[in-house]
């Protein structure tokens, strides 16, 4: 397939770009500006120039291709203002994309998170949240996900709160950068909330397959590791950079804080048993070891 990607700089699209090329599929990646229009070009990816709000540039990139896969999101986290700013930004762009696509039976990926379950591991049964400062992005996702009725083979796959490579990414990766910024490598709550995780690398490989295979409607937990606790990530991350580890506010967090503090165990099972996915990768913690003081 000759596959429209966004967000192919990112710790997730730079490895769904080499996956898809590396199986026989070519890439159409959008970039917003040099630096990542070099990367992608020189991952072996056609150039679409553009950014995530530029409406027509995204139509004219689902038009011509045979499927989409939609990782773009903000960077900036910082406050809740800059995060709603990045749902909208987003919930808009994957309007425009899902249009593109009604009435072609074409496949659409896109990219949503674990949803969280009050004393039990979520599945992939389970609807994704819909409040709070990312439940934006689950309405969008719904949306999305509602055209499979109207001729869009949409699908997402759902992430965990750390996609990991070479011990960078993901809410492992706030906390190394907060325990940079702190000096203490710390956690919130009693840290043994657990987040679940998977390694970048076999991320990408449940993108294609869902690309690939997933009917319409479906959503995917690309889910390694069920749930570290929180503790034992701090714990690795201070022993890398020589700092105490401790419990913290979770207002130090930032909007994430009160996502931070939950236990939110997440199960991949079904995934596995239907897609035929299989992580291959390293877990987090060992991955973590990766971190340079
Ligand atoms: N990593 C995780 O642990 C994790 C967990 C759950 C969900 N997710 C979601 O998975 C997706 C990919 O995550 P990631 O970790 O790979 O993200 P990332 O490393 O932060 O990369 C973000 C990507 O989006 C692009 N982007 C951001 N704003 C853009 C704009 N206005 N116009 C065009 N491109 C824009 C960036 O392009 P530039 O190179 O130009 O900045 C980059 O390619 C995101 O939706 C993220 O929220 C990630």
């Amino acid at each position: 397939m000759h596959v429209f990607v966004t967000g192919g700089t990112g710790t997730i699209g730079t490895t769904v770009v080499t996956e898809l090329l590396g199986n026989g599929h070519t890439v159409l990646a959008l970039a917003r500006s040099d630096g990542p229009a070099q990367a992608v070009e020189g991952a072996g990816a056609e150039v679409l120039r553009g950014g995530l709000a530029d409406l027509d540039v995204l139509r004219s990139g689902a038009a011509q291709s045979d499927g989409v896969i939609s990782l773009a999101f903000g960077r900036d986290y910082s406050s809740p203002d800059a995060l709603a700013q990045s749902v909208a930004e987003e919930s808009a762009a994957l309007a425009a994309l899902g249009q593109e696509l009604i009435g072609s039976d074409r496949p659409i990926v896109t990219v949503s998170g674990t949803p969280w379950v009050p004393g039990r591991t979520s599945t992939e049964a389970d609807p994704l949240p819909i409040d709070g400062p990312v439940g934006g992005r689950g309405r969008s996702v719904n949306a999305l996900l509602g055209l499979a009725s109207r001729g869009v083979r949409s699908t997402a796959v759902r992430m965990p709160r750390t996609v990991h490579n070479e011990g960078k990414g993901g809410f492992a990766g706030l906390l190394t950068d907060q325990a940079r910024r702190a000096g203490v490598s710390g956690y919130p709550g009693d840290g043994t909330q657990r987040w679940p995780a998977v390694h970048a690398l076999d991320a990408a490989v449940l993108f294609r397959l869902a690309l690939e295979s997933a009917p319409a409607g479906t959503s995917w937990h690309a889910v390694s590791d069920e749930g570290d606790a929180v503790r034992d990530i701090a714990t690795v991350i201070g022993r890398r950079l020589g700092l105490p580890v401790e419990a913290v506010p979770q207002e130090s967090f930032g909007p994430f804080g009160p996502i931070f503090a939950m236990d939110q165990p997440a199960s991949s099972a079904h995934t596995r048993n239907v897609l035929g996915w299989q992580p291959t990768h390293p877990g987090l913690l060992e991955d973590l070891e990766s971190i340079q003081p």
